[in-house]
């Protein structure tokens, strides 16, 4: 099936990515979001993400202009109803993603492909609470999307091949890289980095090094871009907690305990970027 249309559910910092580098990419995109200010604001992030891009010479400002032109925003759920592909990123809570395809489902053309860019939720379980578990898949994007090279491809119990082949073109498509993974509690990426994200914030708990400290040492000790409390606030702390109590609850294993001091920020409301305060002070 030729994909042209694409619906992009949530306009958060996934959302408005996914939506860039599809638009860039010559994909026509209509991104929603319950919240007119949040379409708002993120059609600012993506043309200030454009405008970079423009800077560093990576695209021409005529790139910019179409890919702008390619994206329209919508409050109005249903009106996704007759693309292509549909790519939710909604908040990462199983009752929102489930409520949302439930809802959209009726008026979706039966070819429809229905995605999620859920980080931990098990791919299986959305997929069956659909109409067309075959025609549902995990399409994980990286923070900062229009960065980060690699997409997961991940497959339900139920999808079929030419969705899953369908799929791998699509990204391709992008100028990305698939990886695909079995559907277990976090896949690939955050089973092996939320695990070192907590680690690093029971190294701090532990007092066995500071914020700073902790961070120098895997930036230049490890050669990893940013240090794992950085890149915690990066992602979200409440984020990095619901995926370490998915992967607790998913394998049952103590090794995946999250640590108290995450729980404790994410209970004060640090979640980091997001709401200036972390592990990082950013008021
Ligand atoms: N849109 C477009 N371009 C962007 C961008 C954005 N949102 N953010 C950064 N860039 C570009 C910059 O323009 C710059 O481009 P050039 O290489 O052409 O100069 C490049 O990215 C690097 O940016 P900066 O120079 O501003 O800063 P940096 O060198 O410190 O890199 C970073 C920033 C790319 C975020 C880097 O620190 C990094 O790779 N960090 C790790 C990110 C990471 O691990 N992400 C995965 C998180 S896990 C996840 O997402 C999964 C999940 O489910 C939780």
């Amino acid at each position: 099936m030729e994909i042209r249309t694409v619906g992009v559910i949530g306009a958060g910092q996934m959302g408005n990515g996914i939506a860039h580098v599809f638009a860039l990419a010559g994909y026509q995109v209509l991104l929603n979001d319950i919240s007119p200010d949040a379409l708002s604001k993120a059609i600012a992030v993506i043309e200030r993400n454009l405008d970079r891009q423009v800077t560093r010479e990576k695209i021409s400002q005529e790139d910019k202009t179409a890919a702008m032109g390619r994206i329209d925003t919508t409050t109005t759920l249903t009106d996704l109803g007759p693309l292509d592909l549909i790519i939710e990123a909604a908040t990462e809570r199983e009752t929102v993603k489930t409520a949302i395809f439930e809802d959209l489902q009726p008026h979706l053309r039966p070819e429809t492909i229905l995605t999620s860019n859920t980080s931990s939720i098990s791919i299986t379980r959305l997929a069956s609470r659909t109409d067309r578990p075959e025609k549902f898949m995990g399409l994980h994007f990286m923070n900062p999307v229009p960065v980060m090279q690699l997409v997961e491809l991940i497959r339900g119990i139920a999808t079929d091949e030419a969705t899953y082949k369908t799929m791998l073109g699509v990204v391709e498509s992008l100028g990305k890289t698939a990886a695909s993974a079995e559907d277990f509690p976090a896949f690939i990426v955050n089973r092996i980095l939320m695990p070192m994200i907590n680690e690093a914030v029971y190294t701090l708990y532990e007092g066995v090094g500071n914020v700073r400290s902790i961070d120098e040492s895997m930036k230049l000790g490890a050669n990893h871009p940013m240090g794992p409390l950085e890149l915690a606030d990066f992602i979200g702390l409440d984020t990095c907690l619901a995926i370490m109590n998915v992967l607790h609850d998913g394998l049952a294993d103590t090794k995946y305990r999250p640590c108290p001091l995450l729980t404790k920020y994410v209970e004060a409301g640090w979640l980091g970027r997001k709401t200036s305060r972390g592990f990082y002070d950013y008021r």
